[in-house]
């Protein structure tokens, strides 16, 4: 049994698709052990994803997480990190299969609809990131 992080961006969250896309996972045989809508700061969203911190796109990227509340989970079961990658599709959402959440719901590659952990070792480190142990279960 698997654990991996789920964030439901701004875009989305905007679009009031979050009931669809949670849907999304648990029809697929993932389990939500937590899930919160939250308001990143600044602060929160350059720590994040400080392993972006060179890239042209980071300061976007940043503004963008930072434009309205996300949606974090705690997605859970068997190959949990690469079944959420599976039902998530392509970063940017032209190249995205059919069905996938981001071919469903995304616009570009920065309002891409959602996040997943891309390993389980930073999975384990984005859901500490988020969530106190006892909020997972
Ligand atoms: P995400 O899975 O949240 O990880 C980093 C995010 O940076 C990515 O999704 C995209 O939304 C965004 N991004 C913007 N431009 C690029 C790019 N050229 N390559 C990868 N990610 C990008």
């Amino acid at each position: 049994m698997e654990q991996t992080l789920s964030i439901i961006k701004p875009d989305a969250v905007a679009k009031n698709v979050v009931g669809k896309i949670l849907d999304r996972f648990e029809s697929n045989g993932l389990r939500l052990a937590a899930t919160k809508k939250i308001q990143l700061s600044k602060a929160d969203a350059e720590a994040f994803y400080a392993v972006h911190a060179e890239r042209p796109f980071y300061g976007e990227l940043v503004d963008f997480m930072i434009s309205g509340p996300v949606v974090v989970s705690v997605l859970e079961g068997e190959n949990a990190m690469a079944k959420n990658r599976d039902l998530m599709g392509a970063t940017n959402p032209k190249e995205a299969a059919a069905g996938t959440i981001r071919a469903d719901f995304a616009e570009s590659i920065d309002a891409n609809a959602v996040h997943g952990s891309d390993s389980l070792e930073n999975a384990a480190i984005e859901i500490n990131f988020f969530f106190a142990a006892k909020e997972i279960c």
